[in-house]
């Protein structure tokens, strides 16, 4: 009955046998065989050979379908023709430099003429970074020291922001609705974690509680509209508009971490919101596939960076080639790339959805963009509106089992089911990747 997970670990790791070899290899110098750790949802991680397109090739001689898309950074897909010729031409003039380049005026003047809450902006080499900037500006402007962040938000692994982001149903600490702050590693001093406030995705009266309550010590709050560390999680629209209300009166800066959804929308997933965020964190895309981060906000609240109370500094920051990258990346990612991303995505939650539900099987796929997320619950109809739900409806083993069958079946996924699309991606593709879910689905159903 049913799909067995020892099943999908002996299909997958005869069909990757060579990235199997390579872990075994490597393992000794590399701890886990590679530096990254969130993309593995196996025994071992598949390697990669090359990528073109919407595809990856890897070490095994096969052709993946990429799902992950290096977690929504490639949203062009691999290779894209323009990122390369961009490159080539950065390269060609040297690449590194001490000195300003017209390549990141540029990808600067892109983002600010197109996020209304971004009307200065500086650069850095990741998002975590970016992230750890943004606290720097709100404690530097408000004179305040603590910081507020939601249990299940993920903001980079960097000591300030690595806590209560992936809390599992085995350790989840505290009450739900009043969240005790819980390191996601060790080595975070204890002063980093008295100094953090969790709050509860979508539930206003319990932030407000615990804001008002730390108004006097609390700098910013810092959210993704929709969240991706644990499942999806997505903001419902009242629920920040009050909190961004309650911002305004309290003093306290919001920071809204667009890492991952500037992919939702050209003008950013606060455009749609209709929010002006003091801060906004930017990275993934906006490097075209190299590393970037960056951290816009607002005239008033930039006068701390002008004015070199707060310093933001780095021998990497705004590098031409991340840059170059960058500014032909956006500049494909026009308004009708955003939509067709979007309908892509639209079409593979409505129609998995519609069949589900008619099959009365608890699965659901959700998502306010290209990037979603499938889960196996454990009633139909349940809905996911906070990190403690996921965790506690959702079948773990179900996740794992369909990523393992994914990938044996042709396609690159994401661990805790989510999928990020890419533009290269054809109807063909998509139809064929809601046939192999829905055939997945009956399999572990059956
Ligand atoms: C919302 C969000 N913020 C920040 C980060 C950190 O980005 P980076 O890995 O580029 O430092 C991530 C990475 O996944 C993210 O998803």
């Amino acid at each position: 009955m049913g799909i067995s997970y020892e099943d999908s670990v002996r299909k997958f790791s005869e069909k990757f046998k060579v990235s199997k070899e390579y872990t075994e290899a490597r393992t000794p110098k590399i701890p886990g065989a590679y530096s990254r750790k969130t993309t593995n949802f196996g025994p071992f991680a598949i390697f990669a050979d090359h990528g073109e397109g919407q595809y990856i090739y890897t070490v095994d001689g096969h052709k993946l379908l990429d799902l992950n898309n290096n977690s929504t950074v490639n949203v062009l897909g691999h290779n894209h023709p323009r990122i390369t010729a961009a490159l080539s031409e950065a390269v060609s003039k040297g690449y590194s430099f001490g000195n300003p380049t017209a390549y990141e005026y540029k990808l600067a003047e892109i983002l600010c003429d197109r996020i209304e809450s971004v009307e200065k902006i500086k650069f850095t080499c990741s998002a975590s970074e970016a992230c750890i900037t943004a606290l720097q500006i709100a404690r530097g402007y408000t004179g305040k020291n603590k910081i507020a962040k939601f249990e299940g938000g993920y903001h980079g692994s960097l000591e300030g922001l690595h806590i209560s982001s992936h809390p599992s149903p085995d350790r989840f600490p505290g009450p739900a609705d009043n969240p005790t702050p819980l390191p996601d590693s060790a080595g975070i001093p204890p002063q980093t974690i008295a100094n953090t406030v969790v709050l509860t995705q979508n539930n206003f009266p319990a932030c407000e509680k615990i804001l008002r309550a730390n108004a006097r010590d609390v700098a910013c709050v810092i959210l993704e509209l929709q969240a991706s560390a644990g499942g999806i999680i997505i903001l419902e629209k009242d629920f920040v508009m009050k909190l961004r209300a309650l911002t305004e009166e309290l003093g306290i800066l919001m920071i809204c971490d667009e890492t991952c959804t500037f992919r939702a929308n050209y003008h950013g997933l606060q455009s749609v919101y209709g929010i002006k965020p003091d801060l906004t964190v930017l990275g993934k895309l906006i490097g075209g596939g190299l590393p970037i981060g960056a951290v816009g906000g607002s005239a008033e609240v930039y006068k701390v960076v002008e004015n070199n109370q707060v310093r933001i500094s780095g021998t990497h920051h705004g590098h031409s080639l991340c840059a170059a990258a960058g500014v032909a990346c956006l500049e494909v990612m026009d308004e009708a790339a955003y939509a067709r991303l979007n309908d892509m995505a639209a079409r593979i939650r409505d129609e998995l959805n519609t069949w589900a539900s008619c099959e009365k099987y608890p699965f659901i796929v959700y998502g306010l963009y290209s990037q979603l997320c499938y889960a196996f619950t454990d009633r139909p109809g349940r809905e996911i509106t906070t990190h403690r739900d996921f965790w506690n409806y959702i079948n773990r083993d179900q996740i794992l089992i369909s990523a393992l069958e994914m990938a044996v079946r042709g396609y690159y996924p994401v661990h805790r089911g989510e999928i990020s699309l890419s533009l290269p991606m054809t109807d063909d593709d998509i139809t064929g990747f809601i046939q192999t879910m829905k055939d997945i689905v009956n399999e572990i159903y059956s």
